[in-house]
C-alpha cells in the first residue's frame, strides 16, 4: 500500500517537494483494533506546525518511515475491536496519508453514511466544524442580536463559525477574507451579511463601515494584530475567541502576540481560548444537530479537492499559502 512521508526533518516550512509517496507493507488489523482503508483525507493548517513537532506537543512523525498525520473519512475493513464490523464508516484524527491505516478503537468513531455526505465528515462535521461549534456555542455563547465578527471566513472553521452564530440568533455576522473570490464565497454561499477583503487598500475604512454598532463577539483564526483589530471595534462586554494563529503557522520562530490589556479591561472584554480536543466527548452530540442543520440547508460548505496521495502535497503547499477556497480535502479512493 501507498502512504505520503517526510523526505527529511524540516527546517522550514513545507513545500509539496517536502513529501515522499512510498510503498509500505499493508498493517495487520491490531487486537482490539481495525484495519481501515482510506477514503477522505482531511488537510489542515496545524499538520503545517505537527510535521516539525511545533504543535501541542506532539512529536514529528519520522522521515522515510511515518505517514503524515491527519483525519480521515475510511471504512473498517477487519475489526477486531466490538462496536465495529467491516463496512462500517469511520472517522479518525489518527488515520494519517496512507491508503490504509489500524486503529485503535479509542481512535475511531462510527459515522453514519445517511446523515450527511461523506466528506463532510472532514469539514463541516470534522474537526473544524466542531471547533467552531464549541467557540460559537459553549464559549461565546452567541445569542439574539449578537455582532459577530470572524476572520478566515471562508476557510471551514470561520464559515461554520458564522453559519452557527446565524443559527443560534446573531444579527449581524460579519467576515474577514483575502480577495474577492472568498469574499463572495462567504457572503453567498456561508450568507454573512458582508465580508471584508483585507488584501484591498482601504479595507479597515470598509470593516468599520460594515461594523456601524461595533462587534459583540469575534473569533479570532489569524493573529494577535487582527484581534486587536476586532478589539478596537469592540462593544463593552465583547467576548473574544481566540481559536488560531495561521499567519504564524510557517515562521522559524515561535511568534510572541501583544496584546494592548488597557483596552481590553477598559472593553470589559472576555477573552477564551479555545482547543478543539476538550470537546471531543461531545462530538457525536455535535453532528447529530449539525447534519440536521445540513439537511435544512442552514449550513453550507464548499470543498476544495484533490484526487489522489500523490496529490495530497501539492494541496497541502496551497493550503499553506491561503490559496486553496473551502476545506482541502484528498479524495484517496472512490467510496
Ligand atoms: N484552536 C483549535 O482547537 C483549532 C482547531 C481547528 C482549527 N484551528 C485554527 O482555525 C483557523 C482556521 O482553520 P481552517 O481549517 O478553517 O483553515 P482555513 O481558513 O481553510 O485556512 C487558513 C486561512 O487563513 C488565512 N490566512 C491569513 N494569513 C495567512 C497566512 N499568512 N498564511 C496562510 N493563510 C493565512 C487564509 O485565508 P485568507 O486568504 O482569507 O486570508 C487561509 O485560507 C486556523 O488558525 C487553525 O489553526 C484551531
Amino acid at each position: 500500500m501507498q502512504l505520503v512521508t517526510l523526505k527529511a526533518e524540516l527546517a522550514d516550512a513545507p513545500t509539496a517537494d517536502s513529501f515522499d509517496l512510498i510503498d509500505a507493507p499493508t498493517p495487520t488489523c491490531p487486537e482490539g483494533g481495525m484495519l481501515v482503508r482510506t477514503v477522505y483525507l482531511s488537510l489542515d493548517p496545524y499538520i503545517g506546525s505537527r510535521i516539525r513537532g511545533r504543535h501541542m506537543g506532539e512529536g514529528a512523525p519520522r522521515p522515510g518511515h511515518d505517514p503524515i498525520p491527519g483525519a480521515i473519512v475510511g471504512q473498517v475493513l477487519e475489526s477486531k475491536a466490538a462496536g465495529f464490523e467491516k463496512g462500517d464508516w469511520i472517522h479518525s484524527m489518527e488515520g494519517g496519508w496512507q491508503a490504509t491505516c489500524a486503529l485503535d478503537a479509542a481512535h475511531a468513531r462510527k459515522i453514519d453514511a445517511n446523515a450527511a455526505p461523506l466528506s463532510a465528515y472532514t469539514g463541516v462535521l470534522g474537526m473544524p466544524g466542531l471547533t467552531a461549534w464549541a467557540g460559537i456555542t459553549q464559549l461565546a455563547k452567541v445569542r439574539t442580536g449578537d455582532t459577530v465578527l470572524i476572520d478566515a471566513a471562508a476557510g471551514p472553521v470561520g464559515g461554520t463559525a458564522g453559519q452557527i452564530a446565524r443559527i443560534k440568533g446573531a444579527s449581524r455576522i460579519v467576515g474577514i477574507a483575502g480577495g474577492p473570490q472568498k469574499c463572495g464565497m462567504v457572503t453567498e454561499q456561508y450568507g454573512f451579511d458582508a465580508c471584508i477583503d483585507y488584501k484591498q487598500d482601504g479595507w479597515k475604512d470598509a470593516l468599520a463601515d460594515a461594523l456601524p454598532d461595533g462587534l459583540s463577539v469575534f473569533f479570532e483564526n489569524v493573529s494577535g494584530e487582527m484581534a486587536m483589530t476586532a478589539l478596537g471595534h469592540a462593544q463593552l462586554y465583547t467576548r473574544g475567541i481566540l481559536c488560531g494563529l495561521v499567519a504564524g503557522y510557517q515562521n522559524k520562530e515561535r511568534a510572541m502576540h501583544a496584546l494592548d490589556m488597557g483596552f481590553i479591561i477598559g472593553k470589559r472584554a472576555q477573552l477564551f481560548g479555545l482547543v478543539v480536543y476538550d470537546y471531543y466527548d461531545r462530538w457525536d452530540a455535535f453532528t447529530a444537530e449539525a447534519s440536521d442543520w445540513i439537511k435544512s440547508g442552514k449550513l453550507n460548505f464548499v470543498e476544495d479537492r484533490a484526487e489522489g496521495l500523490a496529490n495530497a502535497p501539492a494541496l497541502f503547499e496551497k493550503l499553506l499559502g491561503g490559496k486553496h477556497i473551502g476545506k482541502a480535502i484528498v479524495q484517496v479512493t472512490e467510496e
